[in-house]
């Protein structure tokens, strides 16, 4: 891999959920010109990358994870004349921008979907995982059968409207699994480098590719699927050697492997990412009952195995999760983003996170968003007219607001020195004027042991070595450390005291020192 990404390497992201950040136009949903509107505002909060959720024509049945045409934005967003103005935008300000890359499956209204359930042979039969009889199921998939032409039911992904696209099997032990080197699965590999070809011309540095672990079938050690995206890696190194990739897996020495340059730390699967901050006793919290120690046991698993490469990007929310201001409250939520704004990896600032959005409780779901509907609500830029973020009526809202009449504010939180808003400039700033708290500084756990308080550890680069300790329980902690502060780079809460090596640490603080 040429790895000519190299703005990763301080990049701080934020994730936009197209729908509910910012409406231009007034018909009650975001729209792209409202995230331009918005560029200065990203960039003042101190983040330099965004990953925008889909915004491609899609019936929305999985709020565009169900994708009916790759190369059109979806209209109620834009064209792709705006689309294309957004990453000219984001690159006059010095930001880069990642768009969502769906390559396991289509919508059901995918013109490819539609000839592939066609009962004739044509370009588009094998586009898709099929069975060859309505009456076998793809074992362990799910399918969708019954509504084609066609005698053969087909494999989904997701929901059951999202129909799996054929990468081929890693092993076929059934006549209609094709090996991935068929004429179909090739084809379908090649459609999807080139809607990336699409994109990247039109300018935008890369993609967050959903569900990147999951495209080849019967392939349980990932070779295959590795495979796959190296094949993927060496078309953008030949046409697109900038092209940055981010991947859905959860796994870092496969993803990168695969030619990825960063992996998601997931909130699914063995990660222990909730036993921080979504759990009953998450760790950031004032009671001082959490555990962070299997979350480092595994962090460090996935590190050495990444060649302590640190390309684990860990995101305070997402569009899947419930908000992280559901379980982390006040304060703590600073000492949570101290965290994650100093581990390697680049992180991920999910829309409103930065103010401490709340879930929105009782939603009906909307756009297949079901529980996760609550953490997609409309951005609370001020305290007009829903709070900024569209002239629509009320009611016309993609979802509800929330609409406690206390609900956080942008305005309001950066009018005020000692908000969530403020400490994350602040700490963003911090990580930003110190290689060993980026992407690739290296990481050394101090102290993080089994149900206990403080959490430290070192990152370094060059000859630069800055000690993190984050205690965000209620009550004193100390740990014995073999490293002597030198200078004080950033505090939250109190200040730490260093005797015979042994630091003590106040309630509820968050410290960065450079040591020796
Ligand atoms: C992961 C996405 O983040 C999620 O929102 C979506 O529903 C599934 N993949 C299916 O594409």
């Amino acid at each position: 891999m040429k790895n000519n990404a190299a703005w990763l390497d301080n990049a701080v992201f934020y994730e936009i959920y197209p729908q509910s950040f910012n409406d231009s136009n007034g018909d009650g949903i975001g729209d792209f010109n409202g995230i331009i509107e918005k560029l200065d505002y990203i960039k003042e909060l101190g983040c330099n990358a965004l990953w925008i959720n889909p915004c491609f024509e899609s019936p929305f049945g999985d709020a565009g994870y169900d994708v009916s045409d790759y190369y059109s934005a979806a209209p109620r967003y834009g064209t792709n004349e705006d689309l294309k103005r957004l990453f000219a935008e984001c690159h006059k300000r010095d930001m880069h921008i990642l768009l969502d890359l769906v390559p396991g499956h289509t919508s059901v209204e995918h013109k490819w979907f539609k000839e592939s359930m066609k009962a004739e042979r044509n370009e588009f039969t094998d586009r898709y995982v099929w069975t060859d009889s309505i009456w076998e199921e793809p074992q362990g998939m799910g399918c969708i059968r019954g509504i084609s032409e066609r005698d053969g039911s087909c494999a989904v992904n997701f929901f059951s409207h999202q129909p799996a696209l054929n990468y081929g099997f890693y092993k076929c032990d059934r006549p209609w699994q094709q090996p991935m080197d068929a004429e179909g699965p090739r084809a379908t590999l090649e459609a999807l480098k080139d809607i990336m070809r699409f994109w990247l011309n039109m300018g935008c540095d890369g993609f967050r590719v959903d569900m990147a672990g999951s495209l080849v079938k019967h392939d349980e050690d990932g070779k295959g699927t590795i495979m796959l995206w190296q094949n993927v890696r060496e078309f953008l190194d030949r046409e697109f050697p900038e092209a940055a990739m981010v991947s859905e897996w959860g796994e870092p020495d496969k993803s990168l492997q695969g030619g990825f340059h960063m992996d998601f730390l997931l909130h699914f699967g063995p990660s222990h990412y909730n036993d921080l901050f979504r759990c009953e006793e998450p760790f950031f919290c004032e009671r001082g009952k959490g555990d962070v120690s299997e979350f480092v046991t595994k962090y460090l698993e996935n590190y050495e195995k990444s060649e302590r490469k640190g390309l684990i990007c860990i995101p305070s929310g997402n569009h899947d999760m419930g908000r992280l201001s559901q379980t982390v409250h006040g304060d703590t939520l600073k000492i949570a983003f101290a965290f994650l704004l100093s581990m390697p990896g680049a992180p991920f600032i999910y829309y409103g996170d930065e103010i401490g959005m709340r879930y929105v409780e009782g939603l009906a779901s909307v756009e297949g968003g079901y529980g996760r509907t609550g953490s997609r609500t409309p951005m609370q830029w001020d305290d007009t007219t829903n709070a900024g973020f569209s002239a629509a009526p009320r009611e016309k809202l993609y979802i509800r607001q929330d609409d406690t009449p206390d609900r956080p504010t942008v305005k309001a939180q950066m009018n005020d020195e000692s908000s969530l808003w403020h400490e994350i400039n602040r700490l963003i700033k911090i990580r930003q004027s110190h290689k060993a708290l980026q992407s690739k500084g290296e990481i050394k756990f101090v102290y993080a042991e089994k149900n206990a308080y403080p959490f430290a550890y070192l990152r370094s680069a060059d000859d630069e070595k800055i000690l993190v300790v984050l205690n965000p329980a209620d009550r004193e902690t100390s740990f014995d450390c073999g490293y002597t502060l030198t200078e004080k780079l950033y505090s939250f809460g109190g200040e730490l005291t260093s005797e015979n090596g042994r630091i003590t640490v106040p309630p509820c603080t968050a410290a960065f020192y450079k040591v020796k």
